[in-house]
């Protein structure tokens, strides 16, 4: 597999900074993901080819750290939680809207590649119920309006 030429180039520019390239790995698998959406297998020995650092290496920290995606996902990952704060202030109807705005079930992707869906437990927001991440963004006071205001913004 190879990188595109987009890609490449930005982990090249990480390469310049940094004297040993094992420690480009964390931000060239980001890099890799935030486009892909996911890291495939391909994707992880073109890195260590790119960056001349052995691929069991690269499969190593890209599986260590749970941030890292192996399956495909849409370009963005949703985490809502339907924890017991998130569910009384209407969680489930919020999962409701997604499937039909969006086509989205939990732990599926939208038909258009553009969302994955996984439910959480508790990301820590209980008094500004219901909250999800969005990628690495934290949306908080979500209602049926503001979900989808909110996710307009990721295309
Ligand atoms: S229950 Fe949803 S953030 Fe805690």
């Amino acid at each position: 597999m190879k990188l595109s030429d987009k890609v490449a180039a930005e982990i090249n520019s990480i390469k310049s900074r940094y004297q040993d390239p094992r420690s480009c790995l964390l931000p060239s698998l980001y890099v890799v993901q935030k486009a892909d959406g996911w890291i495939a297998p391909e994707a992880m020995a073109a890195v260590g080819e790119l960056l001349n650092v052995p691929g069991a290496t690269v499969k190593g920290v890209a599986t260590f750290y749970s941030m890292f995606r192996h399956k495909p996902m849409g370009r963005h990952l949703i985490q809502l939680c339907t924890n017991v704060a998130c569910l009384v202030m209407g969680a489930e109807e919020l999962v409701d809207i997604l499937k039909g705005k969006y086509g989205l079930e939990p732990n599926g992707t939208s038909p258009d590649g553009r969302f994955s869906l996984v439910i959480m437990e508790c990301i820590g927001a209980c008094g500004t119920a219901p909250a999800m991440l969005v990628d690495t963004d934290f949306h908080e006071n979500l209602n049926e309006k503001n979900i989808i205001d909110t996710l307009e913004n990721y295309k």
